[in-house]
């Protein structure tokens, strides 16, 4: 059963930065359940992939070195570990893991024309396409089974999970190795990261959860790595119950203990996050209010995150100025929702400025040392994880 524990008020999507401030953009109510049966975390609204996943799809993955050093690191272990002969990803993006491969060894699926232009344009076969049955059925035909099938921070996006599972399963040989990263519940209730929610993260994963999803399809996850990426996330490297290739690692249990242990399989559980989300909410304002009267506040980092924490505290340029970005698809927009405008970022665009919101947070450490010479002139961030306060 799925019970309501979050209401996080009226939202835009996430992504959907416009070119001018449209008082009337048009917002859902943005609610989060847990499903007692299968310990599934899930949004109350299902958009379409269409309208969320576009030809001009902001997000970027190589925009940060945090990510493109994550992705080359990993390509290098994928090598090392299986030795794909051939790897599909699901959501290539602009092509942060697939170009570390030699082209003729990767396949990627990248619905936004604008990211998969990019890895077409270097040479990469490119699905322009959405990831369900049907493209699974082709690919078959095509290429009959990939041996690697990795995706990161895409499956959490697909409202199908039934589909994308029996999509994969369509196409994964049966010694095939299923690599698949997305933030991680546990990681976003102990940081009280409530900005994890919104219109494309359909799902938040927890391993208790995803077990579960998988046991329908005879795949069982043999080993779990804790990552820094997003804000806390996990990687499950997932086989068929039939492949004795790989011992299931002990790190799997663990994780499933610890989440236990925290209560993610209790409703409980998430009721006390709510309380101290909504706690969050008044004590971020209260430091804004306050700082307001004489000090300029910026954003960094015009995250989707962002959007959830500006809409649900109703933070407009009252408080923030405006938000420094360096993703082109950003600049010059508006904050979904928000009065807010993104300007490009720069090297002395923190000058003059007091106090610098974290919408990036999740890269605190890459910013802080980008920004050095902020903090050393006296420079402060305020942040709202894992909760508000000013550092
Ligand atoms: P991210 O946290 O990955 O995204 P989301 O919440 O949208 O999934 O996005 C980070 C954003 O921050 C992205 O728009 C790029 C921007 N950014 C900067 O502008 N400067 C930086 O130094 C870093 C690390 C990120």
């Amino acid at each position: 059963m799925n019970k309501k524990f979050l209401d996080l008020g009226f939202q835009p999507l996430a992504n959907e930065y416009l070119n001018y401030y449209n008082k009337k953009q048009k917002k859902y109510n943005l609610k989060i359940f847990f499903n007692t049966k299968n310990k599934l975390v899930s949004i109350s609204e299902r958009m379409s992939s269409k309208k969320m996943f576009t030809n001009n799809y902001p997000y970027r993955s190589s925009m940060s070195k945090t990510m493109k050093s994550s992705f080359k690191n990993l390509s290098k272990t994928i090598i090392k570990k299986f030795n794909p002969y051939l790897l599909l990803e699901i959501g290539s993006n602009d092509g942060a893991l697939i170009t570390n491969f030699s082209k003729k060894k990767v396949v990627g699926i990248e619905p936004c024309l604008n990211l998969a232009k990019i890895t077409k344009k270097k040479g990469y076969t490119t699905y322009n396409e959405y990831w369900d049955f049907n493209l699974s059925k082709k690919l078959r035909n095509k290429f009959k089974a990939f041996d690697l099938i990795y995706s990161a921070n895409t499956l959490t996006h697909i409202s199908n999970l039934e589909d994308v599972f029996k999509s994969i399963d369509n196409v994964l040989s049966e010694k095939g190795i299923l690599i698949i990263e997305d933030p991680s519940l546990l990681e976003c209730i102990k940081k009280n990261s409530y900005d994890q929610f919104y219109n494309e993260h359909i799902y938040l994963f927890s391993a208790l959860s995803v077990r579960n999803l998988l046991e329908k399809f005879s795949l069982e996850i043999f080993d779990i790595k804790n990552l820094e990426t997003h804000g806390g996330s996990l990687r499950y490297y997932i086989k068929r119950k039939e492949n004795k290739n790989f011992k299931i690692s002990s790190r799997v249990n663990m994780q499933i203990q610890k989440e236990l242990r925290y209560g993610l399989n209790k409703y409980l559980t998430y009721k006390k996050f709510s309380k101290r989300v909504q706690n969050s909410k008044r004590l971020l304002l209260k430091i804004l209010k306050k700082l307001k009267k004489n000090s300029k506040i910026i954003g960094y980092g015009a995250t989707a995150k962002a959007t959830t924490i500006l809409n649900y505290c109703r933070i407009d340029n009252n408080y923030i100025d405006f938000f420094v970005d360096t993703t082109p698809e950003k600049i010059n927009k508006f904050m979904p929702g928000k009065n807010i405008k993104i300007i490009k970022y720069n090297k002395k665009v923190l000058n003059k400025i007091d106090y610098v919101f974290l919408g990036a947070w999740n890269f605190k450490r890459e910013i802080l040392k980008k920004e050095r010479k902020y903090i050393k002139n006296g420079g402060k961030f305020i942040t709202h994880v894992p909760f508000p306060k000013i550092f």
